[in-house]
């Protein structure tokens, strides 16, 4: 798994305070010692607006609607507006916990393939396919957390052992309840992301109301986002085809899990 490795972990810990700017290239880290000092100086480094002009999303957002002009080409002649210090704020937040999140799965599914594959086998094309997504958005925010010098959350090591122990557990209680895990897992997290793509889409559209550009680093975001909570949303698909709403007690397992879910995100937004 690429997180676990020795340089994954070495490069996480170099990882400075949160900074996400559009300017590209990224400007130098200046040394500052609070993140939101940095942000906001970073921020108006970039900004041909008066800071009383900038604004932040803050309307709950409505379901994500469609936006064709995500995929277009985008006017080069139009500036880009800095993110605003909440923005920023959020975007760190948001690839912090996106980062815990897939850590977590990769150790479920990690934990739970061997006992689960060992009383059904057939299962295991499944499992594999599934931790190999996983992982594979691991790699994704492993990735973005070095290149935005955003730190991975300090709940990391946490994290690791509460997954390993949701995972082990489930899959001994049965396989009807390892996909019972998976499918309160996959219902907050595709929640959870689709919470973020909102929010999202609503500074694009901001931004493009006010006539700025929206660039492709922030569109190519918006559409990982959209890739990952499909293939989360897959992954509850195959739970509930593999039965797992016939594990018993079915709502007091998925509400447990589903409650854990929920006080993660929280906390991992945060610390
Ligand atoms: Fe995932
Ligand atoms: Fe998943």
């Amino acid at each position: 798994m690429a997180l676990a490795g020795p340089a994954a972990q070495r490069a996480m810990r170099r990882c400075q305070p949160a900074l996400f700017t559009r300017a590209l290239p990224q400007p130098p880290s200046p040394p500052a010692p609070a993140a939101t000092v940095v942000s906001a100086a970073a921020a108006r480094r970039f900004s041909s607006t008066p800071p009383s002009r900038q604004t932040s999303a803050t309307t709950e957002p409505s379901p994500e609607p469609p936006n064709p002009k995500l995929n277009s080409k985008q006017n080069t002649t139009k500036k880009r507006k800095p993110l605003t210090p909440s923005q920023q704020a959020f975007l760190s937040s948001a690839l912090r916990v996106n980062q815990a999140g897939e850590l977590a799965a990769t150790l479920i599914y990690t934990a739970q393939t061997p006992p689960v594959t060992a009383r059904e086998p057939h299962l295991r094309p499944l499992m594999q396919h599934m931790y190999d997504q996983e992982a594979g958005h691991l790699a994704t925010f492993n990735s973005l957390l070095a290149k935005h010098r955003v730190r991975p959350t300090a709940l990391y090591p946490l994290w690791s052992v509460l997954a390993t122990g949701l995972g082990w557990t489930t899959a001994m209680l049965g396989r009807e309840a390892a996909m019972a895990c998976t499918e309160a897992v996959e219902t907050e997290i595709g929640g959870h992301y689709n919470g973020q793509i909102r929010r999202l889409l609503e500074m694009v559209s901001e931004w493009e109301r006010e006539g700025y550009e929206v660039g492709g680093e922030f569109t190519e975001l918006i559409n990982t986002l959209r890739r990952i909570r499909d293939e989360e949303l897959e992954h509850l698909d195959h739970a509930v085809e593999h039965d797992a709403q016939k594990a018993e007690p079915h709502w007091l397992l998925t509400g447990i899990i589903r409650a854990g879910c929920k006080g993660a995100i929280w906390v991992s937004e945060r610390v």
